[in-house]
Formats: C-alpha cells, sequence, structure tokens
C-alpha cells in the first residue's frame, strides 16, 4: 500500500487534505504537550512528520515506530536533515533520554517497549490498517504509564449528510484524480482506497465503539474533537 509513497508524502498528505492534516496534527500536539512528557512514542510514525514536531514542540525524546521499511527510512532521513547531527537513527527501539528522536520498524500490535515505559503516545492514521483494533489498543496503552497521555488522529466521515455527500464525492473522484495528477500512480491507488477505507472502518467500529474501547484499553478522561467539518478527528486520553 505504501509503496512509492514516501518521497512524496508529507508534500501530498498536506495538500490532498487541504492542509487541514497540519490543523489536526497541531490539535494532537497541544493534547500531548499538556502533560509535559519526557518519553513520547509516536507509532504509525511514517515520515515522522509528528515524530519530529512532538519533538520540536515538547523537547521529549522521541521514538517512532513504523511496520513499512521504506516509510521508516524516509523518517530517518527526515530526522537526520531536520535535526542534523542530534538524530539517531537505529533499527533497535531507544532507551535512553539523550537521544532525541529515533525511528524503529516494528508492529504496533508488538510494541518492542516495556509496560509503562512512555510517558505519552501518539498514533495518527494506524487503526484502519491493524486486523484487531481493540487488541492494538490495548498493546498501545500497555507501554504509557499511568497518567500518561494518549493522542490519535484519524480521517472521519462528517456526520452531516450534506458535508457527507461533498466528502463523498471528495473521496471517491477527485482524491483519486488528484492523486494520480500529483503523485502518479503510486498516489492514484491511495486515492482510490482511502474512501472505501474509511468509511468501512467507521462501519464496523463507529466512533462510540472507539471510545468504549479506548475505556477497555485502560484509557480514560477521554476527549474528542471532530475537526474540518467532520472530515478529521482527534482524541486524547490518559492513561488509567
Ligand atoms: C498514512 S501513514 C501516516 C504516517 C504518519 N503517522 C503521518 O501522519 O504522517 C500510515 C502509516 O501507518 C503505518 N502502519 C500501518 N499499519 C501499521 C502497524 N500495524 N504498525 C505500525 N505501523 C503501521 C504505515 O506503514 C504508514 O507509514
Amino acid at each position: 500500500m505504501f509503496r512509492g509513497l514516501p518521497a512524496r508524502y508529507d508534500r501530498l498528505a498536506e495538500w490532498l487534505s487541504f492542509w487541514q492534516n497540519r490543523r489536526w496534527r497541531a490539535a494532537l500536539l497541544d493534547a500531548i504537550s499538556a502533560a509535559d512528557p519526557r518519553l513520547v512514542a509516536d507509532v504509525a510514525t511514517g515520515t515522522a512528520g509528528v515524530a519530529l514536531a512532538l519533538h520540536a514542540r515538547t523537547g521529549a525524546a522521541v521514538v517512532g515506530f513504523d511496520l513499512d521499511e521504506a516509510m521508516a527510512r524516509q523518517g530517518m532521513r527526515n530526522v537526520r536533515t531536520a535535526l542534523g547531527r542530534r538524530a539517531v537513527a537505529t533499527g533497535a527501539p531507544p532507551s535512553a533520554r539523550r537521544r532525541s528522536v529515533a525511528i524503529a520498524v516494528a508492529r504496533a500490535e508488538q510494541l518492542p517497549l516495556a509496560d509503562h515505559s512512555v510517558d505519552a503516545l501518539s498514533f495518527t492514521y494506524l487503526l484502519r490498517y491493524v486486523d484487531d483494533p481493540e487488541a492494538t489498543l490495548a498493546e498501545l496503552a500497555r507501554v504509557v504509564r499511568p497518567g500518561g497521555v494518549v493522542a490519535t488522529l484519524e480521517f472521519a466521515v462528517p456526520e452531516d449528510p450534506l458535508w457527507r455527500a461533498l466528502w463523498w464525492l471528495y473521496t471517491r473522484a477527485a482524491l483519486p484524480l488528484g492523486g494520480l495528477v500529483t503523485g502518479g500512480r503510486p498516489w492514484y491507488r491511495v486515492g482510490r482506497f482511502l474512501g472505501p477505507s474509511i468509511t468501512r472502518h467507521y462501519r464496523r467500529y463507529p466512533v462510540d465503539w472507539t471510545l468504549e474501547a479506548w475505556e477497555r484499553a485502560g484509557i480514560g478522561e477521554v476527549s474528542v474533537r471532530r475537526m474540518s467539518l467532520g472530515g478529521g478527528i482527534v482524541m486524547w486520553g490518559r492513561r488509567k
């Protein structure tokens, strides 16, 4: 799915979302930085955009995990470019705080971290890709210390019927075409995939289900912010 995407990912993620991705990220950063963390895990880190933004905003050491090697490699390159000599890019998860941002290849379903070992955890655009969102949430919560913050962002289906109809047109027609024009065949494939993937996910796992799943995973005080007319959703809560 992500083959052929890393090089243009950061630019096209903004263009094709009409620059809403950066607004959703900013809301996620607000939630995480409120906890003043020293060590943060960013899961499904991709090209490390969220990991780098978290580090810049909070000063925390951040370790990003992604299962796709090409995305992770681009993430490592981006970290090196952004942080220069301070960057540590490694195949193994970092435990030392003096490292600033590190990227490792790992699955969200099985994180190479000890229980309660991070102060905060972010995951972005992840749950649509996993077979068992409930088990994955439990695994994400496992590594966060009690009182730590968990935050996520994801696409969403607008609730308002008019916006939902326009969203449907955008995701089914304009997005594949826009992907093709701006990024060629790999982005056409993404453009065709995204709309149905989002619709399918929320049919099976509505937002209310997700809120209950967070509670079952041990994450309480959950807040939800729907953004961009309902096209994006940011959620955060506190590890019990
Ligand atoms: C749409 S990209 C988002 C990248 C990044 N979070 C961002 O917002 O820029 C989704 C990422 O999730 C990763 N991913 C999908 N399933 C995963 C899993 N089970 N464990 C870890 N990463 C996963 C993909 O490899 C991809 O890099």
